[in-house]
């Protein structure tokens, strides 16, 4: 399995850390903070009294140092030859040590192959000042962010306060200065905009609204080319739905702004996944159950065409929610079907928990409910080929705006979110009845 890496460059306080942190819960990988692995050496040289800052020195230090970095959930905590050096990471004094040393190319080498091992083992956000042009010449997404001199001083100012520290607006400014200065006039890799990355000056957007920005360009980045064979077969069950079964959709504009987004849909019968994939395109993704699977030979054969994420109830994937979230910011549509099984009325039921929790645990702001109407005389549950020339009709509603995301969950509890969520299409199946059976 190849894993991805997405880069962030740019100076002090242009935003980096705070992006990349976001992203990385966003899409469900890890954070990696370059700049820290440069402070953990600057803050053990400075506990040991060391003061030599010469290259001869530190290559002899170094050659025997070992960088370890341990995830506790989405926070990393840095020791350096077994000493945990995470408290002292955000010191003034360790970060212009951080910045002196760096200019060093023993320094920035030890520190490369150490970033480089780590993201061999995952996914990765990385940021710091020349990942996309030195470190990861081939990230899949780089992106580069600057701000005003005056706006990044007053973040830095603010947050060294926020965390106890005395400070100034005009110190600030001119650690800043001298530390731009530092990363981008010294002679090995110094702080420059790799060519192939994304420009975004941060100083007059919100923090959000630049997530949103980076979110949508890592999408654009991520959408992939069906292969061929999804195309055609993508195009031949359009021509069928429509001929055998008089096929009607309303609202396939909706689709189109949820390009990479979480859907979910009734399900009465065999028919509703190739129907939907026939409207959200090749590149659609289902959640599938993986006990229905690995019993049902037909099923089994006609998916393995086509990705799909399983889930096991009693025993779920450890990186279930990271696959959905990677594969929605990957491009693509990921369809649910939360009932959990193919109704036998062709009535609506309950829903299960697996929905709602995908929206809590990815963070999802936007969910698109699709009714399918008529699929269920085509081919209910009961018999064994499919009914033709039934008139079949899909209602895709408006993307669902879900609010309230916060640390540990969304606002709304799991069963309130569930039953929100089977209301709107219950009112979709209601619309259908009404005006298209
Ligand atoms: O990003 P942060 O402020 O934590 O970085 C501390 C120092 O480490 C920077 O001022 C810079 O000199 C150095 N650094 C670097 N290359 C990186 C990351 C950080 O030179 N990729």
């Amino acid at each position: 399995m190849t894993h991805f890496i997405i880069t962030i460059d740019g100076p002090s306080a242009s935003g980096k850390s705070t992006l990349a942190k976001k992203i990385a819960q966003r899409l469900g990988i890890n954070y990696l903070d370059s700049g820290a692995f440069y402070r953990s050496i600057a803050a053990f040289l400075i506990l040991n009294e060391d003061s030599a800052e010469d290259e001869g020195f530190l290559l002899g230090f170094l050659q025997n140092a070992t960088l370890k970095l341990e995830y506790e959930g989405s926070f990393a905590r840095y020791f350096l030859n077994g000493v945990d050096l995470s408290p002292y990471l955000r010191n003034e004094q360790v970060a212009m040590k951080a910045s002196r040393i760096a200019k060093f190319g023993v320094v920035r080498k030890f520190v490369n192959q150490n970033l480089q091992a780590i993201c061999k083992k995952g996914d990765f956000i990385a940021d710091g000042r020349d990942l996309g042009s030195k470190v990861f010449p081939k990230a899949d997404v780089k992106f580069f962010l600057t701000a005003s001199i005056e706006s990044r001083a007053k973040r830095r100012e603010l947050e060294q306060k926020t965390m106890g520290t005395e400070t100034s607006f005009e110190k600030v400014l001119e650690q800043l200065l001298q530390r731009d200065e530092q990363d981008s006039k010294r002679k090995i890799d110094p702080l420059v905009k790799p060519a192939d990355a994304i420009f975004i000056d941060t100083t007059s957007f919100t923090t959000d609204e630049v997530c949103e920005q980076m979110l949508v360009n890592i999408k654009k980045k991520f959408v992939v080319r069906p292969s061929w064979y999804r195309v055609l077969i993508g195009s031949f069950l359009k021509k069928f739905f429509k001929i055998f079964f008089r096929l009607q959709v309303f609202g396939e504009g909706n689709a189109e702004k949820v390009l990479g987004g979480l859907v979910y849909a009734n399900h009465t019968s065999y028919l509703d996944a190739p129907l939907l994939l026939s409207i959200l395109g090749p590149n659609t993704v289902f959640v599938a159950s993986k006990r229905v699977i690995e019993k049902n030979i037909f099923i089994r054969c006609v998916t393995r065409f086509f990705p799909l994420i399983l889930v096991d109830e009693k025993n779920m994937p450890r990186d279930f929610f990271r696959i959905c979230n990677k594969e929605i910011h990957k491009g693509s549509p990921v369809v649910i079907f939360p009932e959990g099984m193919r109704s036998i009325t062709g009535e609506i039921l309950s829903f299960k928990e697996g929905l709602a929790s995908i929206i809590i645990h990815c963070k999802i702001t936007e969910v698109l409910p699709i009714y399918l109407g008529g699929v269920y005389k085509a081919w209910p549950k009961e018999r064994l080929f499919p009914v033709l020339w039934k008139k079949i009709t899909v209602l895709i509603s408006k993307p669902l705006c879900i609010t309230g995301h916060k640390e540990g969950g969304a606002k709304e509890p799991r069963n309130a979110l569930t039953e929100h969520l089977k209301k709107r299409l219950v009112d979709l199946e209601k619309q259908y009845k009404d005006k298209y059976e």
